[in-house]
């Protein structure tokens, strides 16, 4: 439940955000108070928020089995996926990218914006189910491919994608090209071991998993070749410019150590939420489709198509009853835009606008999640 100005919400929409887990925001404060400095500074003001920041830079990187050299703090997801993507071709117009036509616009918009430029790139589709083919991904490689980039869990439909296979698809064809995932929404529920991954660069964000906004991690293997985004200070061993959000490092590091803790126990009892609630659905409303529910999918998230019933009337509907949901991507809802992940599994436009995403989260209990599956049953009789 989230209360705000007094009007008390079922909070169903965890993959667009998440509230801070306790006591993140505490372990933040003192960064943004007491202990302000720079870090880059050389006195004691800055050694103590440097100590911070590099201790924070330890806990994430063993959160992912890497180095503390191979984190680089960012802004975020968008800025994570950004420096992933254009860093390895950023002054060779000859190399390029192949990506997943279910990836995230954090992802799909910078490919275009490379092709855009004259770099070379290629989207793969998936299956109906939204899942990924490797063989399909590494046959699409050319021979200016310079970087494969497959989300881990997609944010619209929990579809999750065997990473460490595609990887090993494309490092049989060429160990030279870099393979990066999105693991943005993954951090709750998924293993985020960047060597079982296969992985040489990997993107989180803060905000995914019980953190702050506005801070996000990119792991970036040893020894990969990659021109800043940012050009500054030379921040981040010059990967990235600018001066650091220490409190935000540090209450990342916090909630991705509680996520990574907690994972075993959310994928229990999350998931065992979340399958209720759509046996729920599928039980009270004749022809209730889940959208890639065929193939694997974690266990926070569900996408059902509601045949005769337009999402954008049914969300006005849940809010005006009091459960937020959404359409597809934070960015997406509130528009009319079709979702392209939707599209992407082969529905039309029209079938896409019936189409509603719940997601849940480390905040959800069984209570509100039954009294949101019979609002939306209710909701369902009433517009049909
Ligand atoms: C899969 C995925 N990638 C990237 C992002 C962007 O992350 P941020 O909001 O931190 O910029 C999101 C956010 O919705 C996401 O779900």
């Amino acid at each position: 439940m989230i209360c705000d100005n007094d009007r008390v919400m079922i909070y169903l929409d965890h993959a667009a955000t998440t509230p801070m887990r306790p006591g993140v925001w505490e372990a933040m404060a003192p960064f943004a108070v007491d202990r302000f400095g720079n870090s880059s500074g050389a006195h004691e003001v800055s050694r103590k928020a440097k100590d911070a920041l590099e201790e924070s830079r330890e806990r994430v990187a063993a959160c992912l089995g890497a180095r503390p050299m191979e984190i680089v703090f960012t802004s975020g997801g968008t800025e994570a996926d950004n420096l992933a993507l254009k860093g390895p071709v950023t002054g060779d117009r000859s190399l390029g990218v192949v990506t997943m036509a279910t990836e995230h616009e954090a992802v799909l918009e910078t490919t275009h914006f490379l092709h855009r430029l004259g770099h070379p790139t290629h989207v793969v589709g998936v299956s109906r189910d939204g899942g990924v083919d490797p063989d399909l991904v590494a046959g699409s490689m050319g021979p200016g491919t310079a970087v494969v980039s497959v989300m881990t869990v997609n944010n619209e439909t929990g579809v999750v994608t065997d990473v460490a296979a595609v990887s090993a698809a494309v490092k049989r064809i060429d160990p030279s090209v870099l393979v990066h995932t999105d693991a943005v929404q993954a951090a709750a529920c998924e293993s985020l071991d960047v060597d079982r991954l296969g992985v040489d660069m990997l993107s989180l964000s803060g905000h995914k998993f019980g953190g702050p906004k506005g801070a996000g991690v990119l792991f970036v293997r040893e020894g990969t070749r990659l021109e800043p985004v940012l050009h500054g200070g030379g921040q981040e061993l010059g990967r990235r410019s600018g001066t650091h959000d220490v409190a935000g490092a540090v209450g990342l590091a916090t909630a991705l150590g509680m996520a990574v803790e907690d994972r075993s126990r959310f994928r229990s009892a999350v998931g065992g939420i979340r399958d209720d609630f759509e046996k729920r659905v599928m039980e009270g409303v004749e022809g209730v489709v889940v959208n890639g529910g065929a193939g694997p999918r974690s266990p926070h998230h569900l996408n059902l198509r509601i045949p005769d019933v337009r999402n954008q009337t049914l969300l006005l509907r849940l809010d005006q009853s009091g459960v937020a949901a959404s359409a597809g991507s934070a960015c997406q809802s509130g528009a009319a835009k079709v979702s392209h992940v939707l599209e992407a599994m082969g529905l039309s436009p029209d079938e896409a606008r019936e189409c509603v995403r719940f997601t849940f989260g480390w905040t959800t209990t069984q209570d509100e999640a039954s009294e949101g599956v019979a609002t939306l049953i209710d909701l369902v009789g009433e517009l049909r």
